[in-house]
């Protein structure tokens, strides 16, 4: 009898499965590309289809299929397991064991509360009615499980500890709180009176809600869980379960700020939307998409704040290396506006919109009439985003671009450029500050393998002894304990040079360095 992720493992190409992500060209019996998981010009990222392996000479990354695909889309090992099965046409075999951990406990009832809030909306002609009038259509509500819990204290309390869940599992989950005042009293829902928007992961399952006022005074307009082992408020992409295969093939995101925006854009078709929830785009959400793709266009609203957010987003995105643009929404207006004027409308809007750096140019010309002042402006807020970019081509553009319009001599341009020294900048430019960028990728890299180490092991407890599957996740526990060492040298190195540039440190960092690196390289010899 074999097992599930051995089936799996000879029914998928892993030449095709990572193709599907990264592009890859022949080299031998391998195949070879830029590799995913760090910030790389030249191809060091190798694929072998007769060992079923990936391995990068740059950042050591290495693993199988399901290492690759979980990582890539942000999935834990049970997540990328289905995932990988319903592309192979297998059906597992493996059945849920009766032991749950708390992880799964707080999934299932998030996944009751969803089910409960999308029932109440069936039966509530007044949600309905304000979203048919926000011109989101029946199929929508169904498509984002959208749902609708009426303003009472202790509905979803009631329903799910009927259900048999504990009042523990419902404060983990972010679902209920308890009274600071009155202790005596049972916990009360978080959520009332509110239209509810789930917030899934890249999988699709809820691991989080938003709650939108229904009454126009009520405060706050939305409400969201808290974070809990399952939910970052400063990491969630909302749609992007949805969205992220659409982002692959169409090769650029479109990145609005709220739900209704998000929903109504995936119902004008346009499906490669995200959005964040209740903040600002961050490094986090930025690097999850890069993933995807490189490019974005960002669509926020069309007023003061939305600016303020355009140009943040932008000195984030290009300081990663994305590609930028901006669509220019019509005074005091938001995509789910124009969304629901006509779809046509948001659609010409995004493909209208143009390189972030000649969007923000366009806007200082357009408001400041001063030849002085536009020269002033052009220094602080433009010239900084143009040195951000790393190609010398694009450089030159934007700066012929900016004498053009502007009317200020280039070489003018160049030597202000030259002077200008964000801490973005040098990151971007000097080499000890390569090391540096790349420093808060391992961060996350090293983040990541934590996090995946911390499920495997976790998971390996419910599996049967000596199954294929806990064999197989065995595996990858010391793949990913390997892994983990490495990711810390790594970490403790830049550290280290970090601390030797600002010269906080003296000779002995240096050696410890050059025993670091040796025993790092060590390491990787041993994961190849
Ligand atoms: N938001 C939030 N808390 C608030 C207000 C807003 O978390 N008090 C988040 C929500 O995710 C919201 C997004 O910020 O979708 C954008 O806010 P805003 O533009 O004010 O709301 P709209 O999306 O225009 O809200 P709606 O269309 O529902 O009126
Ligand atoms: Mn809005």
């Amino acid at each position: 009898m074999r097992g599930d992720v051995d089936t799996i493992k000879e029914r998928l190409d892993i030449g095709e499965v990572v193709g599907q992500y990264v592009k890859l060209e022949k080299a031998g019996k391998n195949l070879k590309g830029r590799c995913p998981f760090h910030n790389e010009k030249t191809a060091s990222f190798f694929v072998s289809p007769d060992r079923q392996s990936f391995y990068c000479f740059g950042c050591g990354a290495k693993g199988d299929i399901f290492t690759f695909v979980g990582e890539l889309e942000g999935l834990d090992f049970k997540a990328t397991l289905k995932l990988l099965a319903e592309r192979a046409g297998v059906e597992l075999t493996y059945v849920r064991p009766e032991v749950k951990t708390e992880k799964d406990k707080i999934f299932a009832v998030l996944e009751d509360a969803a089910l409960y809030f999308e029932s109440n909306l069936r039966e509530s002609a007044e949600a309905k009615k304000y979203l048919l009038s926000r011109g989101i259509t029946d199929e929508s509500m169904k498509t984002w499980r959208l749902g609708f819990v009426p303003e009472e204290w202790r509905l979803l309390y009631a329903h799910l500890t009927s259900l048999g869940y504990s009042k523990e599992i419902l404060f983990k989950a972010g679902l209920i709180k308890q009274s600071e005042e009155h202790k005596d009293k049972e916990p009360y829902d978080i959520f009332r009176g509110r239209l509810i928007f789930p917030l899934f992961d890249p999988s699709g399952r809820v691991i989080a809600l938003s709650g939108r006022a229904l009454m126009k005074e009520a405060e706050p307009k939305y409400l969201n869980s808290p974070d809990t082992v399952l939910f970052n408020k400063s990491e969630i992409l909302y749609g992007l379960d949805k969205a992220k295969d659409e982002v692959r093939k169409k090769n650029y995101a479109v990145l609005v700020e709220g739900q209704m925006d998000l929903v109504l854009s995936h119902q004008a078709g346009v499906k490669n939307t995200v959005a964040s929830s209740g903040t600002a785009f961050t490094q986090a959400h930025l690097e999850r998409l890069k993933r995807l793709s490189a490019r974005i266009i960002l669509a926020f609203d069309g007023d003061t704040a939305g600016k303020k957010a355009a140009e943040k987003s932008t000195i984030l995105a290009l300081s990663l290396g994305m590609e930028v643009k901006v669509a220019e929404l019509p005074e005091g207006k938001d995509p789910a506006d124009l969304v629901g004027e006509s779809q046509d409308k948001w659609k010409d809007v995004l493909r209208e919109s143009k390189h972030a750096i000649e969007i923000f140019l366009g806007e200082i010309l357009k408001n400041e009439k001063d030849a002085r002042k536009v020269g002033k402006a052009i220094e602080r807020s433009i010239l900084p985003l143009i040195a951000l970019l790393s190609s010398a081509i694009e450089r030159a553009h934007f700066v012929s671009l900016i004498a053009k319009r502007s009317g200020i001599r280039e070489e003018v341009l160049w030597e202000d450029l030259k002077r200008i020294k964000t801490p973005h900048i040098q990151k971007a430019k000097d080499a000890e500050s390569e090391n540096e960028a790349q420093q808060a990728e391992t961060s996350t890299a090293r983040e990541r393998i934590e996090e995946r180490l911390a499920e495997a092991l976790l998971w390996q407890k419910e599996l049967p002894e000596s199954s294929s599957e806990r064999i197989a996740l065995e595996k990858e526990v010391a793949e990913l304990t390997d892994r983990l060492s490495l990711a810390l040298l790594e970490e403790e190195i830049v550290g280290l040079k970090v601390a030797i540039a600002e010269g906080q440190v003296g000779d002995a960092a240096v050696r410890r360095i050059e025993e670091l690196a040796r025993k790092r390289d060590e390491e990787r010899r041993k994961l190849m």
